[in-house]
């Protein structure tokens, strides 16, 4: 089989051209100059330089063509089981990483695309609509750049859907008509407000496995954002082994996974917001704020960044109850009205003000009740 094939066009051969170059010499030949290189892929085997197509081969030949790999003294990574599933553990029990697509050049798209790779995981494509921004990331991550978003599916055994939430769905319905073979593959989808469903028209085709892989984090533009990926958490949904396979990832990246099967995702992720996007909202405001009150703008920006940065700081080991300071925890309620009245000119403002105060002596007064 000639070298440097790519996975795609070992795709258009047919399966008996494909057995004929696995008997052929110059095969065996690369297969023994690559040794211990060969990996299975799912539906081609990259053997160093050559691409074998596996994925019309029945059952029992691929039995033999493992077989003869074993008396080659070469190890196989992965395995097929049954005509089209792929074991992602290895003989020896450990997993093997899955190759990886994503679809999406964006913020959680490229970050994770990043801390994979720095993870050891091999990025084999990058798939959207903005041919630069597919180009850019591809080739920072040593992958093949693919312009059609949907045929990117056919590179890798693992395709990340990192697209905004309302394209999901309909993505997933254009790479059906795309793939060209589901066997072994898996996709999921970064969101945290939708479930599996939104990758429904996938989980029809075959084997296919599809799952949620929702990186409970917040991803900004640019290289910095990978900085994020550690020490965050994953939430999971995916049937085993895909599921093992996800939170094997989520370690791989130093994270923390936790299953989301049975959850309200629409409440999960609605305290998602809560937490990462609304604090960066209320910033904004003290930081107009301060600007209002007479502070040059860079002080003010950076005073209350440094601010939130000290308060995130006490959360790390402590409750929300016995981390939040203020004159609403401490009952001081003449501070209060001084600062209402301040607030007059912006009404909505002023009546956020005062929810939020509540809420904070509701905090402070649950945590009296509990003492
Ligand atoms: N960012 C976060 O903090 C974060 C955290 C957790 C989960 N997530 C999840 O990650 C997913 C992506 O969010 P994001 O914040 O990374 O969004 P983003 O920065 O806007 O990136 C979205 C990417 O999808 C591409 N895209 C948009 N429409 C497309 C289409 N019709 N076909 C193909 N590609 C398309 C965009 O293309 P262009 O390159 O042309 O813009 C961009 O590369 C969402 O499901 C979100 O819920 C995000």
């Amino acid at each position: 089989m000639a070298g440097g094939r790519s996975a795609s066009q070992a795709h258009r051969r047919s399966p008996e051209a494909c057995a004929r170059s696995l008997k052929s010499t110059s095969t065996r030949k690369s297969l023994r100059m690559d040794g211990c290189s060969i990996r299975p892929r799912i539906g081609s085997w990259d053997a160093g330089r050559s691409t074998i197509c596996i994925r019309t081969f029945p059952v029992r030949c691929l039995r033999a063509v493992e077989a003869r790999l074993r008396r080659q003294d070469i190890r196989l990574s992965a395995r097929y089981i049954g005509s089209d599933r792929l074991d992602p553990w290895d003989r020896d029990g450990t997993m093997q990483k899955p190759t990886i697509a994503i679809i999406g050049p964006g913020r959680a798209g490229s970050a994770l695309g990043r801390a994979l790779r720095k993870a050891g995981y091999t990025i084999a494509a990058v798939g959207g609509r903005n041919p630069d921004n597919v180009r850019n990331l591809a080739e920072e991550l040593g992958a093949k750049a693919c312009q059609t978003p949907a045929t990117t599916i056919d590179l890798a055994d693992l395709t990340i859907l990192a697209v905004p939430d309302d394209v999901i769905l309909p993505l997933a319905t254009e790479m059906v008509d795309s793939l060209c073979s589901a066997a072994g593959k898996a996709a999921v989808h970064l969101s945290g407000a939708q479930d599996r469903a939104a990758l429904r028209p996938l989980a029809r085709q075959g084997s296919l496995r599809t799952g949620v892989f929702h990186p409970l984090q917040t991803f900004r533009r640019g290289p910095e954002a990978a900085q994020n990926v550690a020490d965050s958490y994953f939430g999971i949904d995916a049937d085993p082994p895909l599921r093992d396979q996800l939170m094997q990832m989520a370690r791989d990246l130093h994270g923390h996974p936790f299953d989301l099967g049975g959850i309200d995702l629409a409440l999960y992720h609605a305290a998602a917001v809560f937490a990462a996007n609304y604090p960066t909202t209320l910033l904004a405001e003290a930081i107009t704020l301060a600007v209002e009150a007479g502070l040059p703008a860079e002080t003010a920006r950076q005073g209350m960044t440094t601010l939130l940065a000290g308060a995130v700081n006490n959360l790390r080991n402590l409750a929300p109850a016995d981390a939040i300071t203020g004159p609403a925890s401490r009952g001081d309620q003449g501070t209060i009205e001084r600062h209402l009245e301040a607030l007059k000119r912006d009404p909505e403002l002023q009546r956020l003000y005062r929810l939020l105060a509540d809420r904070t002596k509701l905090l402070s007064a649950n945590k009296e009740a509990a003492a």
